[in-house]
């Protein structure tokens, strides 16, 4: 296996694949692009999607205590003051006064125990200060103080200004969990790693509320089912890491937080917080709001602002630690002792973005043509399929292997009966990962799949 030398050239392998087949893109790129945004192209998307699928399927409905939100990105600016973003929300700031960057203070290289720029080497930086990281923004017409809000900065505060309406409509009893996956925005001084810090991304976050006696354990529980999540999309347990945060670095409403992180190409570097945040975002929105956000125990006929456990992932993240984790190089020989650099993408088949390609053997044959079109049609309802009929069979399971798709059908002689009938309505199936080939019916193929896929 021909691993990549260095983490930095992996990485720079990583993002040249992932714009040359359609991964991501820069934002905007026939500007000159938006440094911290980004767009996902076909393959992307799906991957994206596979990822939000899974986690929603797991976390909302293979469970009876969760039910889903959807809540807008403009929010109140009040819910800002009272979730504390407007006054905390920031990160620590200095400019280079030779350079003229921005640079975040807490990630400054030293030299001799000081603090220098790492753009132009310079010492002569300016005193840290407070920068808040939200998107500020108006609305309606007038740009004034009274119309400011802000883009979301995190999804979770719409699930807890719709605590109480969601407790009423849902009928649920504690402990019992609201979930949402959306786009949230920060001016990160700094964005870089590709994906992995942005300015906008993509969040899937729970909300777990219970009892305050049960906060701590749930906190635990929580912990190891992200742990069985990140498993069961293809991320190794090697590759996966717990950090505890100390005390004295967790948020001071908080009891306890992980996080949750991987070993990237640029390092080991957090893919999600579980957080046990107490009651406090509940109770900061009662006092601000003076509507109740209480939950009534019908037990001990008593009232209380219930406690929160919050596990908090980035699909971006994620889908960066997915491809990262699926690249691979290894070098194969054919039949005739000619070897090549094959580019894998080693997805779980869950995740991956197709599932199938179709090969007609030959593009000019019209029976094996049509044959191939009538199985993606049979495939299509159930997952996605991608029909190439263009060039050698061997390029084209090359470029789905770089894709990352985890089966190859080919439909070939045998398949229309030219060799006689006994493999007759049968194709190869062939694997992505071991290269190996077995012949299917064509009527079993699409339970074949589906089992491998869900
Ligand atoms: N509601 C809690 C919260 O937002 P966070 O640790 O700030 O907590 C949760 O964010 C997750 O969101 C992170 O673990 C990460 O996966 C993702 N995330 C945060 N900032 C990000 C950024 N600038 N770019 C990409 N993902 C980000």
């Amino acid at each position: 296996m021909a691993q990549a030398k260095s983490g930095s050239d992996r990485m720079e392998k990583i993002v040249s694949l992932c714009k040359r087949r359609g991964f991501v893109f820069q934002s905007s790129e026939i500007y000159g692009g938006l440094n911290g945004c980004w767009d996902y192209g076909p393959l992307g998307t799906e991957l994206k999607r596979n990822l939000k699928d899974f986690w929603w399927r797991r976390m909302v409905r293979e469970r009876d205590d969760v039910v889903g939100m959807d809540g807008s990105i403009l929010m109140n600016r009040q819910v800002w003051v009272a979730s504390g973003h407007e006054n905390t929300f920031t990160d620590p700031m200095v400019d280079c006064r030779n350079c003229k960057s921005r640079l975040r203070a807490d990630q400054l290289p030293e030299k001799n125990g000081r603090k220098q720029c790492p753009v132009c080497g310079s010492f002569d930086l300016t005193e840290p200060r407070a920068f808040n990281l939200m998107f500020k923004t108006y609305v309606g017409a007038t740009e004034d103080e009274s119309a400011i809000t802000y883009l979301r900065p995190e999804t979770a505060q719409a699930i807890f200004v719709q605590f109480r309406n969601i407790l009423e409509v849902s009928r649920k009893k504690l402990p019992f969990g609201i979930a949402q996956i959306g786009k949230a925005f920060r001016n990160e001084i700094n964005p870089r790693n590709f994906t992995f810090r942005s300015r906008e991304f993509e969040q899937m976050e729970l909300e777990y509320f219970c009892r305050p006696e049960n906060g701590l354990e749930l906190l635990e529980y929580w912990l190891q089912e992200r742990l069985r999540f990140y498993r069961d999309i293809g991320l190794s347990s090697e590759s996966l890491h717990v950090h505890k945060i100390p005390p004295e670095e967790c948020a001071h409403y908080s009891k306890g937080t992980y996080d949750i992180e991987f070993e990237f190409p640029f390092g080991i570097q957090e893919l999600e917080g579980v957080a046990y945040r107490t009651d406090y975002d509940l109770n900061q929105h009662q006092k601000a709001s003076g509507k109740p956000l209480d939950y009534f125990d019908e037990e001990s006929k008593q009232h209380f602002i219930p406690h929160v456990v919050e596990p908090s992932a980035g699909v971006d993240r994620t889908a960066l630690a997915l491809i990262s984790a699926a690249y691979d190089e290894e070098v194969v020989t054919d039949e005739k002792g000619k070897s090549e650099t094959r580019t894998v993408l080693r997805f779980h088949p869950r995740m991956a973005p197709i599932k199938c390609g179709v090969f007609p053997l030959l593009k000019n044959n019209e029976l094996l043509v049509r044959q191939a079109r009538e199985i993606v049609d049979q495939l299509r309802g159930e997952m996605m399929v991608f029909h190439d009929e263009t060039g050698a069979i061997g390029r084209r399971y090359r470029r789905q292997d770089e894709a990352g798709t985890p089966f190859g059908v080919t439909v070939d002689f045998d398949t229309i009966g030219e060799n006689g009938p006994a493999l007759r309505d049968t194709v190869t199936v062939r694997h992505r990962d071991s290269m190996e080939q077995e012949r299917i019916a064509i009527k079993e193929l699409t339970a074949f799949l589906g089992e491998r896929i869900r």
